[in-house]
């Protein structure tokens, strides 16, 4: 019920006026190119998750939330990297194409990949297991998408992601304000003054 309402909230919020400050990064052209990481699966349109995957996913959103959720393989042309350890869900994360964030990200770039959202399950945090799922997502999309710029970002009062995205070698873009209405027929950003690396 209460993560029914989440849904309902965050498409409302989407449609009507949304309001976050976010820490944007982008890979590092001279710095850290990650490392593949053999616990991590991936999975796309093409090769989507099997039914055990599939099933943890309902486990951990709900049957509608992982609906959505893995809706965005066939719908989006996103790519879902999973770490599990037997009957759990360790962590997971996305690369997403352009496209999908374009509307409200489109001032960063014409071109470029989203890293994220990622989530790392509570027992396992602190461990390092988002500073290796983000060496993982560096490699492989240097493998599928050579120079294409990469960007990630994190609400700014987010520490554990901003540093751990700041550990895995990624540059500041800066903090901005991001503001889109009337299901994004209007949108804005404000760049902030106390900005990470402007
Ligand atoms: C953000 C998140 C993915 C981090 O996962 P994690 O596997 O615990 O992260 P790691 O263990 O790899 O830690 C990465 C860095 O962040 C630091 N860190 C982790 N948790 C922290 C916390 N609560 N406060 C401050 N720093 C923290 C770690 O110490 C590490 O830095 P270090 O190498 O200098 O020690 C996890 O907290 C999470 O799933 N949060 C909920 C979902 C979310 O916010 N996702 C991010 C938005 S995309």
């Amino acid at each position: 019920m209460r993560r029914g309402l989440d849904i309902v909230r965050m498409v409302a919020e989407r449609l009507c006026y949304r309001a976050r400050t976010y820490a944007i990064f982008r890979d590092d052209p001279n710095g850290q190119r990650g490392a593949l990481d053999a616990a991590i699966q991936s999975y796309d349109a093409a090769r989507p998750p099997p039914a055990d995957v599939a099933s943890l996913f309902r486990r951990h959103a709900g049957r509608w939330g992982a609906l959505v959720m893995l809706g965005r393989l066939r719908r989006a042309g996103a790519i879902l990297l999973v770490q599990t350890d037997g009957a759990e869900l360790v962590a997971y994360g996305w690369l997403q194409p352009w496209h999908c964030v374009r509307r409200e990200f489109g001032f960063l770039s014409h071109e470029g990949v989203c890293l994220g959202p990622y989530w790392t399950n509570p027992a396992w945090r602190g461990r390092g297991v988002y500073g290796r799922m983000l060496g993982h997502s560096l490699a492989m999309c240097r493998e599928r998408f050579g120079e294409t710029p990469l960007y990630i970002w994190a609400r700014s009062e987010n520490v554990a992601s901003v540093r751990g995205i700041e550990r895995a070698g990624f540059a500041p873009v800066g903090t901005f304000r991001v503001v889109t209405a009337l299901a994004g027929l209007v949108r804005y950003h404000v760049r902030c003054a106390s900005t990470a690396g402007a």
